[in-house]
């Protein structure tokens, strides 16, 4: 968004995501011009001002801390140990909230995170979860089918799919992998996939995240995780001889792999295609349209749905 900011916790679970310049002189507060965090407080490098994870100057060396210096903190969110932070034009408070569920780690694996940058737009690459024809065209899976209408609630919106794909793995040969997609979207930031994988009936999690840096380039953020294979369907690689506790971190990890596979291959595309206001769809194209006229809402000056529907719409810079 281009704004530096400064992700800091203490050691109540306190998190906090701010601006990250120091409300006193303006010093850089991050860690490598000397930032540092002491007893759960940032300390300035410069005077050494302290904050406590509510972004408030609470000590300083010389004297009492001022009330007014405060940093800039952006509301958060936690989940499944991912910390989101809400950025919103000229500050505007949050217009819709991730998912309130907790989600249940008991057997899952670790969290497997990579994260690529190239040019792009969060709207393109969310887009990926609706335009199932690509899903042949670029990664080659088949069987591609869609479950159930899309659902779409103010900035909720849902995408399920089926497909199969077949891949070539080292020593084992080729592996067909069947699989029920089902992708939870809020907003143009966050997508969380549920993904079950029949065959070997391996239960996964993933995140899509893309954050804005600056006027052209994104952050892509995927975050996997693997759930519990207590009897694995069929044999893989020796899967059923290791312990319970080590199949779904190695599952994920080789589930991982074939994630990021996807991802570079949709990556030149992305970083190089130009938008299309008003794309020249296909019949094929399904719901292309429809999800051009959800993302309308997050756009400063959004025409009402109905209108974008009408015309799948110019979309003006992003918030
Ligand atoms: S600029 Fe941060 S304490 Fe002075
Ligand atoms: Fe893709």
């Amino acid at each position: 968004m281009g704004e530096e900011i400064i992700v800091w916790c203490d050691d109540n679970s306190g998190v906090c995501v701010a601006n990250a310049y120091c409300p006193h002189l303006g010093a850089d507060l991050g860690p490598d011009v000397g930032g540092s965090v002491r007893d759960g407080r940032l300390v300035c490098p410069f005077h050494g001002f302290e904050y406590d994870t509510g972004g408030q100057c609470v000590a300083t060396p010389f004297g009492p801390a001022p009330k007014a210096a405060r940093l800039r903190v952006f509301e958060t969110r936690e989940i499944a140990g991912l910390i989101f932070a809400w950025w919103g034009l000229g500050g505007r408070q949050p217009q819709w909230h991730l998912p309130p569920d907790e989600l249940d780690q008991a057997g899952w694996s670790n969290h497997h995170i990579w994260i690529s940058r190239f040019p792009g737009h969060p709207q393109e690459t969310t887009e990926n979860s609706v335009d199932l024809v690509h899903l042949s065209h670029v990664h080659g899976y088949d069987s591609v089918s869609r479950v159930d209408p899309l659902e779409i609630d103010g900035a909720f919106l849902r995408s399920r799919f089926d497909f199969c794909t077949t891949r070539k793995i080292a020593k084992v040969g080729r592996m067909r992998f069947d699989i029920a997609a089902n992708a939870l979207i809020y907003g143009l930031g966050y997508s969380f996939v549920e993904i079950r994988e029949r065959s070997i009936g391996l239960d996964m999690r993933m995140w899509i995240l893309a954050t804005p840096v600056d006027d052209d380039v994104i952050e892509l953020t995927i975050v996997s995780q693997a759930g519990p294979i207590r009897s694995p369907q069929r044999k893989i690689a020796g899967l059923a001889f290791l312990p319970v506790k080590l199949r779904a971190p190695i599952m994920n990890r080789f589930m991982a792999t074939f994630q990021k596979r996807d991802v570079l291959q949709d990556v030149p595309i992305w970083s190089t295609k130009q938008y299309r206001s008003r794309p020249r769809l296909a019949r094929s194209d399904g719901e292309i349209g429809q999800y051009r006229a959800y993302c309308a809402q997050f756009y400063a000056d959004a025409l009402t749905a109905a209108e974008c529907e009408a015309t799948v719409a110019d979309q003006p810079a992003a918030n």
